[in-house]
């Protein structure tokens, strides 16, 4: 077996989804003994046919009592609705392409009946444990639905979510690599590795020789472009060739670095977790 997994997600087969029928999704990585996964979950227009059931009773909330949620939204308009606590009034956040989100444990979130996605959702989510799937009644330990117009004494401080619309984020120079940029996401917490977006320009080079070494937690999905890697494992080498929608995991028997050449031809953006593309984020 090999210590890392290269994907191109763009042709690789997808499962049905928790929320039945019109939910499917392309499972990238997971970790058996956490339940961490790292997963693209595609929707169609209007929501699946569980969450519509569910909404057809009404409005939906829930929380995950300790696992960490990421997104990056890939496509649609996800529509989300966020509570500071019980009582108060929700906040809606459309989550289109480029928006990140997080939702730290203790996040109270959820759907509306009257506020639906007008086009097909693709998201990338991220999580450090399992159990957050609202359609599984073995997750409600993990994964409360929360009634409205009560108190909830199980939980006494509630947490907000991380939202960025990335496109409005400005451009920051790249700590190591002169020329390449990057954005900040999110920070490490438990069994969560920090997130960035790194951007290469075309016939990008790379100073010094950055290896990277594998880790459970080191992970790259490319969103738009072309980026050339050499993974080492056990003495032996091979050349990725990464395009736009490709997924790269490796573990602690591999090695990222470059060949020789520009790192990309016609420069890359990509979502970079545990790792900014140059050496190791922590
Ligand atoms: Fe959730």
């Amino acid at each position: 077996m090999t210590a890392y997994r290269h994907l191109d997600t763009n042709t690789m087969p997808s499962v049905g989804g928790a929320g039945g029928e019109g939910a499917r999704q392309q499972l990238l990585w997971k970790d058996e003994a956490s339940g961490a996964t790292v997963a693209i979950n595609h929707g169609p227009a209007g929501f699946s046919q569980k969450l519509r059931e569910l909404l057809d009773q009404g409005e939906h909330r829930h929380y995950h009592d300790t696992v960490n949620e990421r997104h990056y939204i890939l496509g649609g308009d996800y529509r989300i609705w966020h509570y500071e606590n019980v009582d108060a009034a929700p906040t809606q956040t459309i989550l289109r392409r480029h928006t990140y989100l997080e939702n730290p444990p203790r996040t109270l979130h959820g759907s509306r009946p009257h506020s639906r996605p007008d086009f097909a959702t693709c998201l990338l989510v991220w999580n450090n444990g399992g159990g957050t799937s609202i359609f599984d009644p073995a997750s409600r330990e993990e994964t409360p639905h929360v009634p409205f117009g009560k108190p909830w004494p199980r939980v006494n401080q509630w947490s907000k979510p991380i939202i960025h619309h990335t496109m409005e984020m400005p451009w920051m120079a790249h700590p190591a690599q002169k020329g390449w940029k990057m954005k900040f996401l999110s920070g490490a917490v438990e069994r969560q590795a920090p997130a960035m977006l790194v951007s290469l320009p075309p016939d990008a080079g790379v100073a010094g020789t950055p290896k990277i070494p594998g880790g459970a937690l080191r992970w790259l999905y490319l969103l738009s472009g072309d980026l050339g890697v050499t993974m080492t494992e056990g003495g032996k080498t091979e050349t990725l060739h990464l395009k736009e929608g490709h997924f790269l995991h490796w573990e602690k028997d591999a090695v990222l670095s470059y060949g020789p050449g520009a790192a990309s031809d016609g420069g890359c953006v990509a979502i970079c977790i545990g790792h900014d593309l140059a050496g190791v984020r922590e």
